[in-house]
């Protein structure tokens, strides 16, 4: 008899985002004359950077021809891909991180999701609440937690992250093995400074710990003093792995591209305490589930890093920026509390006791506008909502209008 993995019964519904696409298809069909303005899932609008498009062009023509054809590439990513992230992602930034240290793939949700699978299934995790669902789900798929109950599940080591913190959880209280974090944050749109985040590297040396750090959003980082890589902490790179994405700075999303940091000195532990380094692991794991991003997906990833793909991508972000800035502005007119927006693409927006699914019902009928609740993203997003800043300025204009007359 074929069995199921039952860890999968204990999932809630579907995935967030499915389900919101599933209201906002059945509000489009019982209304067709509305244009919905999406300011949802976090999903860029604008086109890719021309350096790219001419990078693609040119890696497709070369597959065209047998002299430059290429077949299967190394799984990790090509070099010339590899040593472009190092320099201008890391070490330009005063982090020793080698290529030899990067692992491209097809997307940080895979990333994310897929890394806890060579931690052992009793590791006590530790996750944000709000979190990114992905790192929530895939313990659960994996079996590292118990029943859902009264909005979350046991065995897990909720973080809170609220206005009282700010946005920025404190250390666990309890021991635990595995950290999620995401700066510039998902959903909260909240930034930690390198003192707060070196808090978590001295825990996680402490405790024999391990912290996954998603940094998906670096790119819309302006405060200067704002660490865009835990590596530039001390210390990080025996204790972090972290996790980035040419989805948000560069318009990947449809195209997929992204990379993982495993530094060589990164280890974790066996049963008997005995010191195992991750890299191998990882690239063990990578190899065998994984056969590497196309070569002209990799050629357009690496001419972000070119002098105008640089510049390309900064006014790309900028003009997101621009849009959260408008955003922040319009609902702090409107009264509402909010963070984010200013280092990262997400508001944060408290809906004044409002539950958050039905602040999300009455500004898509009321308005035509998708938002994320908050309450999707965790127990402590109860009553909040997430804007996100990815669509069109004038897009933006008219959601700000709509909803300020959805309010009165
Ligand atoms: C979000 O809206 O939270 C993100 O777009 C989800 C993702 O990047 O997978």
């Amino acid at each position: 008899m074929i069995t199921i993995n039952e860890h999968y019964l204990k999932l809630q519904a579907s995935y967030l985002f499915s389900d919101i696409a599933k209201r906002v298809a059945a509000f489009q069909e019982k209304n067709p004359e509305m244009e919905v303005i999406k300011l949802g899932i976090g999903d860029v609008t604008r086109a890719l950077p021309q350096a790219c498009v001419e990078a693609l062009h040119e890696a497709v023509d070369e597959m065209a021809r047998d002299a430059s054809f290429r077949g299967y590439g190394p799984e990790q990513g090509y070099g010339f891909l590899r040593e472009a992230i190092a320099e201008n992602d890391f070490q330009s930034r005063g982090a020793d991180i080698a290529a030899d240290e990067i692992f491209v793939s097809d997307g940080a949700k895979c990333d994310t999701g897929n890394i806890q699978e060579i931690f052992s299934t009793d590791a006590k995790i530790a996750i944000p609440d709000p979190v990114y669902p992905v790192y929530l789900d895939t313990n659960v798929m994996a079996g590292r937690t118990g029943t859902f109950a009264d909005g979350r599940y046991q065995g897990i080591c909720y973080l809170d992250s609220t206005r009282e913190n700010n946005f920025v959880p404190e250390l666990p209280a309890e021991p635990v093995d595995l950290i999620y974090l995401c700066f510039p944050n998902n959903p909260t749109g909240s930034s930690i400074t390198k003192e707060q985040l070196q808090k978590w590297v001295d825990y996680a040396h402490a405790n024999k710990a391990l912290i996954l750090f998603d940094a998906a959003y670096e790119a819309f980082i302006r405060d200067e003093s704002l660490p865009k890589s835990i590596y530039e902490v001390d210390g990080a790179k025996e204790v972090a792995i972290e996790f980035r994405s040419f989805s948000k700075n560069a318009g990947f999303t449809g195209t997929r591209c992204a990379f993982t940091v495993v530094p060589k000195e990164c280890a974790a532990f066996d049963s008997k305490g005995g010191k195992h380094l991750i890299h191998p692991l990882w690239n063990r794991r990578h190899c065998t589930k994984f056969n590497g991003v196309s070569y002209p997906i990799q050629k357009a990833a690496a001419a972000v890093y070119s002098e105008n793909g640089k510049a390309q991508i900064r006014e790309l972000t900028d003009y997101y920026l621009k849009n959260a800035a408008l955003i922040r502005k319009e609902i702090t007119n409107l009264g509402f509390d909010s963070v984010g927006g200013d280092n990262s693409p997400y508001i944060w927006i408290d809906g004044q006791g409002r539950d958050s699914w039905e602040f999300f019902d009455m500004l898509l009928n009321k308005a035509g506008v998708v938002c994320t609740p908050g309450a999707g993203f965790g127990k402590c997003g109860q009553g909040y909502i997430r804007l996100s800043a990815f669509n069109s300025y004038e897009n933006v204009e008219k959601a700000m209008a709509r909803i300020s007359d959805a309010l009165k």
